[in-house]
């Protein structure tokens, strides 16, 4: 057995409209029918009415920084547990990232620990919807609210993820998807910025494409970028769209399938789904607990020994040496995060696992914990 843990969902539909997209000779990102019609494609299905594609994750997160004129002398709050991602593009604004602390059950940003970070400098709140269960956003909304702040929503690993019946993404003043070769769905790399304001899409629009002017196109309206995501990665969107709902449900089978089989075994903490939410499980994530606490690189090595992959979890940004080291972070900010960081992994969770192969990456978890209990 060779389990990976991830693999892209695609086939011929993905090469029928690339095909369509090369014969057509419009390939870069800034013509070529197929990047309008992922984008409305995408924005409609999350719930969203503009949507603006990017070249990344990053990128995405990035610009709409840039577009909320967020840059030095601000400060963002954001979920400490994420990928780096996520602080990056606050940093790339020369902003100041204000990390805090998860809920230990779904290890999202803990919105009653977000109040008393905020002060005056404070300009926004980033929430990450990690491995694919969404924020709790009213208590951040109201939040918002009291205090005139902007909301981001980190998107990229939970496309379609659902908050009291709304999809996340349509949540904040914007959300950021990635599109990489490992998410929900794929354009290889890729990004989008989702919003319901027509202003700030129109300013995303411009900023994406070297903020080039109106009338006179090289007269630059401010400091621009290429975030340009091509035609073709935008074929790759058009035919993965139309297998959303398909992976998230086979993704659901799998978390489905992994708890029936995982629930007993105490030294276990498997992912939840609450009451407000629907959890596209972006990735089966683990924590260990117990006896078992300090043995992930043991699991993982005897798995990998068995044909199974596995990824360990985030490194929160208060424990990024980088950052440490630079008095930019203490490590001892956000333990729950640190806890998650150090006995957390995820399991392979592609959409085209079979119930076999689960079977087969559950019980030899359960065989490796029983020898090393
Ligand atoms: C939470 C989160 N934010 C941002 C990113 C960055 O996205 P990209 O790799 O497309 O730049 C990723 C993953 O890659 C992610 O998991």
């Amino acid at each position: 057995m060779n389990i990976p843990v991830a693999q892209p969902f695609i086939g011929d539909s993905e090469k029928k409209l690339v095909d369509e997209a090369m014969d057509s000779k419009e390939l870069s990102g800034f013509c070529g029918r197929f990047i309008s019609k992922f984008e409305k494609g995408f924005a409609e299905y999350s719930d969203c009415e503009y949507g603006v594609s990017t070249t990344s994750g990053t990128s995405a997160l990035h610009l709409a920084l840039a577009v909320l004129k967020i840059g030095p002398g601000d400060e963002v709050i954001v979920s400490s547990f994420t990928n780096m991602a996520t602080f990056f593009a606050v940093l790339y604004q020369g902003a100041k990232p204000v990390p805090v602390d998860i809920e230990p059950d779904t290890w999202n940003l803990n919105p009653s620990l977000v109040e008393e970070k905020i002060t005056k400098k404070t300009k926004a709140i980033l929430v990450v919807h990690i491995y694919g269960h969404p924020v709790d956003m009213d208590p951040l909304i109201a939040l918002a609210k009291k205090y005139n702040l902007f909301i981001i929503e980190d998107c990229a690993e939970a496309h379609g993820a659902v908050y009291k019946g709304r999809k996340i993404g349509s949540l904040g003043d914007i959300g950021c998807f990635s599109f990489y070769a490992n998410k929900i769905i794929t354009t290889g790399e890729g990004g989008m910025i989702t919003t319901n304001n027509k202003d700030l899409a129109d300013r995303a629009r411009m900023l994406k494409s070297l903020a080039f002017g109106d009338k006179n196109k090289f007269m630059h309206q401010e400091i621009g970028f290429n975030f340009r995501m091509t035609n073709i990665q935008a074929a790759v969107g058009c035919a993965q769209l139309e297998k959303i709902d398909f992976i998230i449900d086979k993704k659901r089978e799998i978390a489905g399938l992994y708890n029936d089989q995982l629930e007993k075994i105490e030294e276990l903490q498997l992912p939840v789904e609450k009451p407000y939410a629907k959890n596209v499980y972006w990735m089966y994530h683990i924590v260990l607990r117990g006896g078992l606490k300090d043995k992930r690189g043991l699991l993982m090595s005897a798995l990998k020994k068995e044909g199974i992959d596995t990824r360990e979890s985030f490194i929160p940004y208060n424990g990024q040496e980088f950052f440490i080291n630079q008095g930019l972070a203490k490590k001892s900010d956000c333990p729950v995060s640190n806890m998650v960081g150090d006995r957390g992994l995820y399991l392979p969770s592609g959409p085209i696992l079979s119930e076999k192969e689960i079977i087969y990456v559950s019980d030899n978890i359960i065989k490796i914990i029983n020898e090393h209990k």
